[in-house]
């Protein structure tokens, strides 16, 4: 890489086809914004999986680097709040979608995207932590805020052995809950033990034949799934319980009975991480450097070159990725 040419993954559609290469590009032909930075690491996330693949509209410009999440460090700043050699991360704001993505050795972005690098963790684990485990701290902190303390009962967390389910699992443990991690892939049972599972069931569970409502089982839920996985969690919450969804990796339409609302209170939460204000987002990290251990988020992380990410882009839209991916964009 010179100083204005680097090397980024790019996806162009035209004259009928669709071409996923490795291309040089010019810092010039870089958006507009504040902060030019070095990337060090991005990662491949679901949504990066179907822009790769095509399998799903996630790219909104053309031709364009995907990638929804970055960590490097600044090089140029017309923005106070940052300077050259500063550590920083970037997640969600249409990045990787409408605006040049992280699978990319440079990015120009605006200052207000990017949060510093939280302390004592390095580059590399605040991409394995990446908008999944993002987005899997402010479900826990959703869960908290609607009413989930000290409980006996447990927490399930649906995907469990994908990356957000990955997160979760572990955070949820960390802080003290009891974890059921469900499941499609019954291979995975030690490695989610591993990261504080206290027990691990099939999805199925969720998907079978059942009443409008179960014995009361869960005290919240974590579900990164959709579809009638979702449409079955309901059934089993306790009262008052509390339900944090944000992924559709399996559908995007659920079916429930009223009864789980109407009759215990179960409350339905939503969770996005693209626009999550500044301040929003600096807490949740912090929770996560403080909370989180590094060892867990190593044992969670596989480092791959950006060369892999076609080929892993299959593997992630086929539920066969476990944990975090994390591309070494400069391998
Ligand atoms: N709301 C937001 O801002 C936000 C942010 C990040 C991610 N997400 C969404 O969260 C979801 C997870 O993202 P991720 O990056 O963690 O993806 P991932 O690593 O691919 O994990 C998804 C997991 O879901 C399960 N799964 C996949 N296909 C399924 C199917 N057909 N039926 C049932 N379960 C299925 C699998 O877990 P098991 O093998 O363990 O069953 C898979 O590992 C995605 O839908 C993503 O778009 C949303």
């Amino acid at each position: 890489m010179s100083d204005n040419i680097f090397r980024a993954l790019v996806v162009e559609e035209g004259g009928g086809g669709r071409s996923v290469e490795l291309r040089d590009v010019r810092v010039a032909d870089l958006p507009p914004g504040e902060v030019l930075v070095r990337v060090a690491y991005s990662t491949l996330n679901y949504k990066d999986g179907l822009a790769v693949t095509g399998k799903g509209k996630v790219l909104r410009v053309n031709p364009m680097a995907p990638g929804i999440d970055f960590a490097g460090t600044v090089v140029e700043s017309a923005a106070p709040a940052f300077k050259p050699g500063d550590e920083v991360v970037l997640t969600g704001w249409g990045v990787g979608e409408r605006h040049w993505g992280g699978f990319s050795q440079m990015n120009r972005v605006k200052a207000e995207w990017l949060v510093p690098l939280p302390e004592g963790i390095s580059l590399k684990q605040a991409m394995a932590v990446g908008t999944a485990g993002f987005t899997a701290m402010l479900c826990v902190q959703a869960l908290e805020r609607h009413g989930l303390g000290p409980t006996e009962r447990e927490v399930v967390v649906t995907g469990a052995a994908g990356g957000v389910g990955s997160m979760a699992v572990a955070m949820l443990a960390r802080a003290g809950y009891r974890v059921v991690a469900a499941t499609g892939r019954p291979a995975e049972a030690e490695y989610l033990r591993g990261l504080g599972a206290a027990d691990v069931i099939d999805r199925a569970f969720f998907t079978g034949p059942g009443r409008p409502l179960e014995s009361e089982r869960w005290a919240a839920a974590v579900d990164t799934v959709g579809g009638a996985v979702l449409g079955g969690i309901f059934r089993s919450v306790a009262y008052h319980g509390v339900v944090a969804a944000c992924g559709n990796a399996g559908g995007v339409e659920f079916t429930a009975s009223v009864f789980p609302f109407i009759l215990r209170g179960v409350r339905l939460i939503g969770v996005e991480s693209v626009l999550v204000p500044p301040a929003e987002r600096l807490a949740a990290w912090a929770r996560i450097a403080r909370d989180l251990p590094t060892e867990l988020i190593d044992r969670m992380t596989e480092v791959i070159p950006l060369g892999a990410v076609p080929a892993y882009s299959e593997t992630i839209t086929n539920a066969q990725v476990r944990g975090r991916i994390v591309i070494d964009v400069n391998a």
